[in-house]
């Protein structure tokens, strides 16, 4: 096998998440770079290049790839079993994480923990759980769900229902959950009062929004959200599958704002980025309405539910938070990268805006007159394909370049990250003289 074989019979075979296959088999916007290895921020390809992880491959790494505590931690679990039921069985190391994750929020409040595989399935099951909560209660007409525009929460049914991207979402509607999108806090302060009484819970990313093109909130706005579904007897379920274990400058979003949800959705970052393991957390009088009989238990559940491996990643991830003082380190690194992102928003053509939360950020493009570039020239793709060449790799939103590496990611890799980009988008005007006036 070498890498003309790799590329070759995954055009023959393949299917990618989120990628025009016939464009993807012609090699275009560039060939499959094929990854083999990775080593802290870096990852290698299969002839040896090596390109900084500038999105954490898909939002998901912490601390670096092939971490050695976290690696050991696998293969210790891997000497005694690597997978076991959790359907009418416990295991130590999710018993441990369970435990480990409740202890990271006030006694009484999340208390609960449901393993999954992946964000989607961790947001399905707070559905579930809710519509079941809400039937179990007496409140059978209280089922329907808020989202917000341009929301994202994974591509099961369920999660999809949820989802306010049209372009991906409004398909599959008539299919879905009956849910309700909304542009923010002032339409919810104006909805009716029916509308509200069948409001089951709302949904929301906590902070900002990673697919609509890394875009935060309003400072303040989740606390206000917490107050309005106080106010209304509504839940509120926290997507903190992109902003949770650190991502925004502390371990979870909802502590910038004091907010304790009572569904909390984690899954990516969980096991450090290593492996597929997923967690719904709940509030115990959510989880109270499941006892009582057969008829009031939640059936759902998934093969691979609290995997051993999974959750052995996940213990070892929470001790490199400690051993490594990662969250005490971040500010430093959020501050440089700031300072970077407005040099290259400050130097760069078509650099339109640059968001930021935390180790989170955008620099979307646009041309010379603020207009969103046409999608047909797909330039965000093609500016992140040139960046390979100065040894950055991450996926664009549009025409956003996303920058979320791993939190372990030092000043001088930030460096190279941010001005292998700038150097990218300076390349890409240089080349496109022919598309000048718009440049
Ligand atoms: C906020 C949010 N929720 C849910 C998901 C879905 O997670 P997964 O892809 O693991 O199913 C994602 C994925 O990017 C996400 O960003």
């Amino acid at each position: 096998m070498n890498t003309e074989h790799w590329i070759a019979a995954d055009q023959a075979h393949c299917w990618h998440p989120f990628t025009r296959q016939d464009d993807w088999v012609r090699g275009e916007p560039a060939d499959p770079l094929v990854l083999v290895e990775g080593d802290g921020s870096w990852l290698v390809d299969s002839e040896g290049k090596r390109y900084i992880d500038g999105n954490a491959s898909i939002w998901t790494n912490v601390h670096g790839h092939k971490h050695p505590l976290i690696n050991q931690a696998i293969i210790d679990q891997l000497g005694k079993v690597a997978h076991t039921s959790y359907l009418g069985f416990a295991n130590p190391r999710a018993s441990e994480l369970a435990e480990r994750l409740c202890a990271m929020f006030p006694p009484k409040t999340l208390e609960r923990v449901f393993f999954s595989d992946d964000g989607s399935t961790a947001v399905e099951c707070a559905l579930k759980m809710e519509i079941q909560y809400r039937i179990q209660t007496g409140q059978p007409e209280r089922v329907h769900f808020i989202a917000f525009d341009q929301a994202y929460h994974g591509d099961t049914m369920g999660a999809a229902s949820l989802g306010g991207v049209g372009e991906f979402f409004d398909q599959f509607r008539k299919f879905g959950f009956p849910v309700k999108h909304l542009g923010g806090l002032d339409d919810l302060e104006a909805l009716d009062h029916e509308v509200i009484e069948k409001t089951a819970a709302v949904i929301i990313e906590p902070l900002i929004q990673g697919v609509n093109q890394i875009r935060p909130w309003p400072k303040g706005m989740l606390a206000k959200l917490r107050q309005w579904c106080d106010r209304h007897g509504v839940h509120l379920i926290l997507d903190e599958v992109m902003t949770g274990f650190g991502r925004t400058g502390k371990m979870f979003a909802c502590q910038h704002e004091e907010v304790i949800p009572d569904y909390l959705c984690l899954a990516k970052g969980l096991s450090g980025g290593y492996l597929p393991l997923a967690a719904t957390m709940v509030r115990g009088e959510i989880y109270n309405a499941f006892l009582g009989g057969a008829d009031k238990a939640l059936y759902y559940g998934h093969s691979y539910t609290a995997n051993q491996l999974g959750c052995a990643a996940g213990l070892a991830s929470l001790r490199v938070f400690e051993q490594e003082k990662t969250l005490e380190q971040l500010p430093q690194k959020i501050e440089f990268l700031s300072e970077q992102l407005a040099k290259l928003a400050d130097d760069e053509p078509l650099v339109y805006e640059v968001r930021q939360c935390g180790m989170i950020a955008g620099i979307e493009l646009r041309a010379r007159d603020g207009q969103p570039f046409d999608k047909q020239w797909r330039i965000g793709e093609k500016v992140s394909v040139m960046a390979r060449e100065y040894q950055v790799l991450t996926r664009p939103i549009l025409d956003t370049l996303v920058v979320m590496p791993p939190l372990s990611i030092s000043i001088d890799e930030i460096d190279i990250l941010c001005s292998g980009l700038a150097s990218a988008i300076r390349d890409y005007v240089g080349m496109h003289h022919e598309q000048d006036e718009v440049l």
